[in-house]
């Protein structure tokens, strides 16, 4: 239940992140026993680099705690929509949490929406979008992909996520998002090959009083076309995105300083070089803030679009 409630303790059953550095995390779900590979109920014990954590000794520590394993140290935390997309199990590419902030600010989502995302993929921007619309909204997610629906499904069970979110498995460009969504949802978001086949599904979908959709593509041309059957179908104010990260290294470095001396007057040739020689010498210890050496690179384009009030009635089909 902790994707759900901000908690103090550790109940059985819970699902916590053991953190052992920023790039060494996993989500442990709080029970006595598990299945083994041989269909056996044995001890929940799990290795970690620093050594065996008994799973159920959990219960009754407090989240953000510090834990001492054989050879070092982990805290357990809290599960975030985060820290999910950061550990989740891949089964597709996913959207990343710089991208899914924009998706969500873009497509003005706030506790109530009812929204539409297909396809599910690996439910790394569901967990983000299920916390923006609860207690009262609702996300219906699609993915014709009869495994992955399968294992988000439990996924969403398991962190206490279910009432919040319908799960169908559903080719959405053939079928469309069924009946009983019609003229129901605030906004539809689409991240699959060919979103421009699942425009006329999103215009049934989305309320008579107008609402918007959200794409996302890795590719210009997915855009261009997507956006030609959004401005067939009536949609305005179309906008691309692309969210790139600017990552900053903070450290400390040795500098030369510089000596403004040996420019306040005049010298003959060899004080200067004197002076130069000494000045090169003189280094001092200073916090300094540069841009990484390598950044991270195009994940996708993010385009959104109005629909506009009573559209429907205006638009010739
Ligand atoms: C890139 S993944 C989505 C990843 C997801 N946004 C996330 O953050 O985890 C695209 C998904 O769309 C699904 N998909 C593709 N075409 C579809 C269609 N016509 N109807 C339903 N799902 C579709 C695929 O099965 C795949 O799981």
């Amino acid at each position: 239940m902790s994707f759900n409630k901000t908690k103090e303790i550790i109940e059985e059953g819970d699902v916590v992140i053991l953190y052992l550095n920023p790039s060494n995390m996993h989500s442990l779900e709080v029970k006595a026993k598990i299945v083994s590979k041989k269909g056996e109920f044995v001890d929940n014990v799990f290795q970690t680099t620093y050594g065996a954590l008994k799973v159920i000794s959990l219960v009754g520590q407090k989240y953000g705690s510090k834990i001492e394993l054989t050879r070092g140290w982990a805290h357990i935390l809290q599960p975030t929509p985060e820290l999910w997309t950061m550990i989740l199990p891949h089964r597709t590419q996913i959207i990343y949490s710089p991208d899914i902030s924009l998706i969500i600010h873009l497509m003005e989502l706030k506790p109530g929406s009812k929204i539409i995302e297909t396809g599910t993929g690996s439910g790394s921007l569901s967990h983000s979008l299920i916390r923006v619309i609860r207690p009262s909204g609702h996300l219906y997610t699609f993915d014709f992909h009869e495994q992955r629906v399968s294992v988000a499904s439990t996924e969403f069970d398991r962190h206490g996520l279910s009432e919040f979110v319908t799960l169908k498995k559903r080719d959405i460009c053939l079928e469309g998002f069924g009946e009983e969504l019609n003229h129901k949802v605030d906004a539809v978001f689409l991240d699959l090959p060919h979103p421009w086949l699942a425009v006329e599904h999103a215009t049934v979908a989305l309320k008579r009083t107008g609402g918007k959709l959200c794409f996302f593509s890795p590719c210009i041309e997915q855009v261009q076309r997507t956006c030609a059957k959004l401005i067939c179908e009536g949609f305005i104010e179309l906008n691309t995105y692309e969210c790139l990260q600017r990552e900053m290294n903070v450290q400390y470095r040795s500098l030369p300083i510089l000596d403004f001396d040996c420019l306040k007057y005049k010298h003959t040739n060899e004080d200067m070089t004197e002076k130069n020689e000494r000045r090169e010498r003189k280094q001092e210890k200073l916090l300094t803030v540069m841009h990484a050496q390598s950044l991270p690179g195009h994940t996708g384009f993010i385009t959104i679009a109005i629909f506009p009030p009573y559209c429907h009635y205006y638009v010739q089909k």
